[in-house]
């Protein structure tokens, strides 16, 4: 099934929410997300696919008897369009740090677990990460990953070259650590179209011991 990546808008957030409570500890309310949309609409993206199986109009929603429909199955964002990803970004609008360049910052990114190892994440994250420079003048983003996180840890810093800054101790709300991470942005080099099909240009076997990173 062809995937889909497509600017997130604030029909989405419900899905996207719903992806965040499978696939991440680290889960937030829906004006958080909604905050996000309406204070940088074209910073964050949604990752689609068509569903084979579509479902019905009446498994997707429910009429309340006074006209209202309302969404029974949040993994469909429309009648046979599924949500597999999504990457939540913001600019940095911290009055405490107005001294710095403009910079964004990644909230929230994560692909469901059937479509993992596709390339989904990057492509998110390219698309992401062009439109903070492009639209909102980001110089540089930021974002936090759990030091646990092998499959993150990979994306950030060895496809996406972002270098690590610090170590933030006890940063999540279990007590690890987290890697603050940052990435310089330059608009030429982050055209996604120049990475549109790096895999196939490159030929790359999947290889998962070439993926493991040294702890
Ligand atoms: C992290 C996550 C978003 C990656 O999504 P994905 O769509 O599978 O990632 P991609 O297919 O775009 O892979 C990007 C790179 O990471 C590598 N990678 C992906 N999963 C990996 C894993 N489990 N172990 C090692 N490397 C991995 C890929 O091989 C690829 O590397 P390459 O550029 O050298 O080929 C996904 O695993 C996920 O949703 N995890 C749970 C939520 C999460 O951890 N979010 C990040 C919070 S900071």
């Amino acid at each position: 099934m062809p995937v889909t990546i497509r600017r997130a808008t604030i029909d989405d957030i419900i899905c996207m929410q719903n992806a965040n409570l499978h696939n991440l500890p680290e889960n937030y309310m829906l004006k958080y997300y909604m905050y996000h949309i309406l204070s940088w609409p074209e910073g964050s993206f949604v990752a689609t696919t068509t569903d084979v199986d579509e479902p019905q109009m009446d498994q997707l929603s429910l009429e309340d008897g006074k006209g209202q429909e309302t969404k029974l199955d949040p993994n469909y964002l429309a009648p046979g369009e599924k949500l597999v990803g999504y990457v939540l970004t913001k600019m940095n609008d911290d009055p405490d740090q107005q001294d710095q360049a403009p910079n964004g910052h990644v909230t929230s990114l994560s692909v469901m677990r059937t479509y993992r190892r596709m390339g989904i994440a990057e492509k998110l994250m390219r698309q992401a990460l062009f439109a903070l420079n492009e639209v909102y003048g980001a110089q540089f983003v930021s974002l936090h990953v759990r030091q646990s996180n092998r499959a993150a840890l990979h994306l950030y810093a060895d496809t996406l070259e972002f270098e690590v800054l610090s170590v933030e101790k006890s940063y999540y709300q279990d007590g690890e650590d987290a890697y603050a991470m940052k990435k310089i942005l330059k608009l030429d080099e982050l055209h996604p179209k120049n990475f549109a099909n790096r895999k196939m240009a490159e030929k790359l076997e999947d290889d998962f011991e070439s993926d493991l990173l040294v702890a």
